[in-house]
């Protein structure tokens, strides 16, 4: 178990729980979050004895309500905030990850919160999850990778649609759009991503590395390229063995 304020971090068997742990602020995504988050994911990233890692809220109420709205626009000039995002690309990391990762989530998952859920390769959702991106009405945009994430999972129009209006959206509307794979009673939530996680951790890891990384990486090119990087994955995978 790590000893970090804004997240509880720790493995059990091949597997990392990430614990967003700010329940009294409905787990609002603030400047220390970040900095903590940016150390688990390389963590998990670096760490062999992680297979799989499964994020989730803690709390009852929420997976994450946004960013910390009393830190809104506290940042320093807006070059000095480009300066710290190139020298270290959290978003850019959470998506480069190439072990699996599954979002549970509860409650409210706005923001900063679904754009984490978006950097995780399987999102399961309680019946009580409300998704929405507010960042528009509060006079921003997404920041974490949102407005590329979600027209990727869900199509441009239904993702425009969803941040342009506003509009807050339930689990099982979410569940219709693909956002989410899944949804579960509350009791129900974290035993099925962690039976899913342990059905995952017990593949081949090399294999199981390769083939996120052949669709992941493979959305962003064209088939042709696509088929050659699955070849090239392919090829390496054999040569393994
Ligand atoms: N940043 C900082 N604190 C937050 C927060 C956020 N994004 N979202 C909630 N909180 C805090 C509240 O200030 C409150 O703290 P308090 O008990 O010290 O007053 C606590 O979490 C509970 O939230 P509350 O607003 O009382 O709960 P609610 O059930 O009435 O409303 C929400 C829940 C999610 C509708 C409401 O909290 C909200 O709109 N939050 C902001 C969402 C948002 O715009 N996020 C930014 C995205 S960029």
């Amino acid at each position: 178990m790590s000893e970090f304020e804004t997240i509880i971090y720790h493995k059990q068997n091949d597997i990392a729980y990430v614990t967003l742990n700010r329940p009294h602020a409905l787990n609002a995504y603030n400047l220390k979050m970040r900095d903590e988050l940016y150390q688990v994911l390389g963590a998990i990233k670096d760490d062999p004895g992680v297979r799989v890692a499964i994020f989730r809220g803690a709390g009852e109420r929420a997976f994450c309500a946004g960013a910390d709205l009393t830190e809104f626009l506290t940042a320093p000039s807006p070059i000095i905030a480009r300066q710290a995002r190139w020298e270290r690309d959290i978003w850019g990391l959470f998506l480069s990850l190439t072990k699996p990762l599954i979002a549970a989530l509860h409650g409210y998952v706005l923001g900063s919160g679904i754009e984490i859920a978006l950097c995780c390769d399987i999102r399961l959702a309680s019946e009580d999850a409300q998704f929405g991106l507010p960042e528009p009405g509060l006079g921003i945009i997404p920041a974490a990778g949102g407005s590329q994430t979600l027209p990727r999972v869900i199509g441009g129009a239904k993702a425009l649609e969803i941040l342009l209006s506003g509009r807050w959206i339930k689990a099982d509307e979410a569940h219709c759009l693909r956002l989410v794979n899944r949804v579960v009673p509350r009791k129900e939530l974290l035993p099925q991503a962690e039976r899913l996680a342990r059905r995952i951790a017990g593949f081949e890891p090399v294999a199981v590395s390769y083939a996120k990384q052949a669709m992941v990486r493979g959305l962003d090119l064209s088939l042709e390229q696509g088929l050659e990087l699955e070849a090239k994955l392919a090829d390496f995978i054999i040569r393994l063995h």
